[in-house]
Formats: structure tokens, sequence, C-alpha cells
């Protein structure tokens, strides 16, 4: 075991947890009245996905999760980050709630508070009902007011058991990836589009904020954002300005508004595109919220592009340097430099890492086993940074190694492995990881110093 990590650092209460989202593990896509989302759409488009692989059955958790809770059960976890599918609940997105789906939830944050786990629920992890797509999905305002009657339903059917609530999972990926760069659902390419959804999605998460406050009094709220820092690749004025543009799309943009900043005027400009706003959204968009979640995988270097698109910036691959298997580059201290940030320049009272994570080609041994040294390695230099960025101030409460499971990578299909624990998609066959193992030791040092 390496010693390297301060584990006296963190806090006696530190919440140790694992991460999944519902369409990358659930499947049962139609079972008991599930609604399509634009995920299944996404998917079953020829060409989208590697290997055209899709969610249909995914790791079968919405059959196997008593095995699932049991797996978190022997790595100790002290708290289970989870999604809803709204389409399970609200199959058009809107309007008729659907039992069926409902329960499904029920009876999984019972049998997770049964086995010592405190859930942690968020509510929107990018699979959308296609219906609501159907109508303009969040290019258009109505979205975010059916989100927010979402979030009410299932704040009062699950509220009353859970007080942990995130809104939104990476926003950037669902604005940006999904409605510019075209990678993720819906699919567009339209800087419009990308703007107007970026917009909508967070005036939905203020609303929805409201809508679970007013459901569950006592709920702890937050939001989940993704960050990377930003640097420059030389100190050439025009990479300056290029890292400026990159924070300000992959940074500003998504924290400002909800810390009552407003959306940063340089990327109003850049973007030009009007903002869909009404009067009151701003104070809206900015509710105060009881924790921030941060989900951190790489640090970008960047050079300026003028001929390519918004941000006008673009990636330079530093050679030389750790990388996963996603190609990303692995450097700790992009994490310990962000909590850092959201502490002091934000202002941030308390602070979760809601993801972190890194994908290897893992297969399983001979002996059985599945042997990964380098996923090992990667949580354990996240998780010094983790306690260097405490050492120094950052209000960090917990830390989900995502993912529980191997999973549905999104665009990537199957073949990137990001679980704790490995999954044979032929059998469904679950293999705790050593780096699972060495996870389940980790929390176990932590505990014993406190004890
Ligand atoms: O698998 C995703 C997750 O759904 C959102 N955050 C990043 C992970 C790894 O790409």
């Amino acid at each position: 075991m390496s010693d390297s990590i301060d584990l006296g650092a963190f806090p006696r209460d530190f919440a140790w947890g694992t991460a999944t989202s519902a369409y990358q593990i659930e499947g049962a896509v139609t079972e008991d009245g599930r609604g399509p989302s634009i995920w299944d759409t996404f998917s079953h488009t020829p060409g989208k996905i590697d290997n055209d692989d899709h969610g249909d059955e995914a790791c079968d958790h919405y059959h196997r999760w008593p095995e699932d809770v049991s797996l978190m059960q022997r790595l100790g976890v002290d708290t289970y980050r989870l999604s809803i599918a709204w389409p399970r609940v609200i199959p058009d997105g809107s309007g008729a709630v659907n039992a069926a789906g409902l329960d499904f939830y029920d009876r999984l944050i019972d049998a997770l508070i049964a086995a010592g786990i405190t859930p942690s629920v968020t509510l929107y992890h990018w699979d959308l009902p296609q219906a609501l797509q159907d109508r303009g999905g969040w290019t258009v305002r109505e979205t975010a007011e059916h989100f927010a009657a979402y979030a009410s339903v299932v704040a009062e059917r699950l509220g009353d058991r859970v007080t942990q609530w995130a809104t939104l999972n990476e926003p950037l990926c669902s604005g940006w990836i999904g409605h510019l760069e075209g990678r993720m659902a819906p699919g567009l390419t339209d800087l419009t589009a990308a703007v107007q959804a970026s917009y909508h999605l967070l005036l939905g998460h203020g609303l929805a904020t409201r809508a679970i406050r007013a459901a569950c009094p006592g709920a702890q709220v937050g939001i989940v954002t993704n960050h990377s820092t930003v640097t420059a690749a030389s100190d050439d004025p025009a990479d300056i300005a290029a890292a400026l543009r990159m924070d300000g799309h992959t940074n500003r943009w998504w924290l400002d508004p909800v810390y009552g900043r407003g959306f940063p005027a340089d990327m109003r400009e850049l973007y030009g595109v009007e903002l869909p706003e009404r009067a009151g959204d701003a104070e809206i968009i900015a509710a105060p919220l009881d924790w921030h979640g941060l989900n951190y995988y790489f640090p970008v270097t960047v050079t300026g592009d003028p001929a390519g698109p918004v941000p006008y910036a673009r990636e330079v691959r530093l050679p030389d340097v750790p990388r996963t298997g996603m190609d990303w580059q692995i450097d700790g201290s992009g994490l310990e430099a962000l909590l850092l940030r959201l502490t002091e320049d934000y202002g941030i009272q308390k602070l979760y890492v809601t993801e972190n994570g890194s994908a290897f080609p893992d297969t399983v041994a001979p002996d059985g086993e599945v042997h990964d040294p380098e996923r090992t390695a990667y949580f354990e230099e996240h998780l010094e940074a983790c306690a260097r960025a405490i050492r120094k101030g950052a209000p960090l409460a917990g830390y989900y190694a995502w993912s529980l499971l191997d999973n549905f990578e999104w665009a990537y299909g199957y073949d990137k492995r990001f679980g704790l624990v490995h999954v044979d998609y032929a059998t469904q066959k679950r293999t705790v990881k050593t780096s699972g193992r060495r996870y389940a030791e980790i929390i176990r040092s932590h505990r014993q110093i406190h004890a």
C-alpha cells in the first residue's frame, strides 16, 4: 500500500463514495413504462457510437441492483451517487407520472439505506425524454419548466429518505458537446442552439433547486459541473488569450451565473448569440446552494486557433505525459488547483469531488483477477491532490470514484472501462478489480485513523 496519501488530512466524517448514471448502467430501456430518451435515439443512430453500442442492456443494473448494492457494501463506501432516469418517471417528459419508474428508485433507495449507504441523487445525467427533444429540447424554455416539475415529483416521493440532491450533471457536456460539437445526444452542431441550451439548462437548475426545497425542506441541494485547468501552450499573447477564452468556455460560463456573477461578458460577446433572458432569471439561476460537485478528469493546454470553432482555441497534445485509455492527460495537480479555485474564487463552502477516475483496457487474467495498477495509481495521485487541497483550506466533504462498474461510456461505447468493478457484458459477471480493493483499503485506513 502506498503511504503517500495523507489520509490524516481528510476529516473524520469525510464521505467515501462511488458513482454511476442511469443510462450508463440500467438497461431495461423499454421495461415498466420507461419512455425513450435522446440517448436511445442517438445511440441507435448508425455511426454515432463506437461499435454501434447502445444502452439497451448496459450492466442490467435494473435487474441486478441487489448484487450491485452488495458490491458497494464489500467496497465499504459510505455513499453512492446515482442518477434518476427522467423518462422512467415521466415517460413523455411532462404530464403523466409512471408509478413503476418511481417504484424502482424507491426500492433501490431503501436497499441502500438498509446497507448503510447514503444515497446522493442526481436528477439529470443527460437522458432527456425524447418527447421533449421533439418539442425543442433544452433550446426552449418549457424544458427547464418541465425539469422543475419532474424534480418536484421525485423529491416528493424520495425526499423522506434522500437529503443529498444534485440538479444537473455536467451541463457543459449537454450544452457544448451535445449541441455544438455533436458528439453527444442530441447531436447538434449549432452555436445558437448550444448557447440557448446552456441558458435553459442553468435556468432549469435554478427552478429545480427551488422545487426540491419546496418538496423537501432540509434538502441539501447542489449542482455537478466538470472542469479542467487551462494552460496556455506558450507565453505568446495569442496563446494566453486563447487560454482565457477556453477557460471562459469550459469553466466560467458554467460557474459565474450559478454564483451570482451572470454569464461572462467576454464569452457573450465571443458567442454573439442573444440569451433568452427574462427579468428574474439571473436570481433563479443563482439560487443559493448547499454544496458544489466537481467532476475532474484532466487538464488542458491550448493554443490560439482563429480558423477553428468557438472558442478559437485548440488543445495541444503534450508529448511524454502520462495518459489514460481515453488519451486524457493524467495530472492530479489540476484537481488540487480547481478545488482551491472553487473555494477561493467562488467562495463555495462545501465541496465534493463527485467524479474522478480513469479508463484502461482491463481484462480478466487467468487467475480470475483484474489487475489494474494504472487505475490504482490514478486514484492515489488524485487523492493525494485532494489531501493537499484540504490542507490548504478547501472544504472538501467527500469523494466519489467514477465509476462503480464498467459501463456504457457514451460515444465510446463499452470499450472504455472506468469501473472499480469489471463487467463481463456477455455474462454480466462482476469482478472487483485490484483498484476496487485498494479503494476499500484506503477507506478502511482512513476510518482507523479516526477510530
Ligand atoms: O462516464 C462519464 C460520466 O457519465 C460523466 N462524466 C465523465 C465520465 C467519463 O467520461
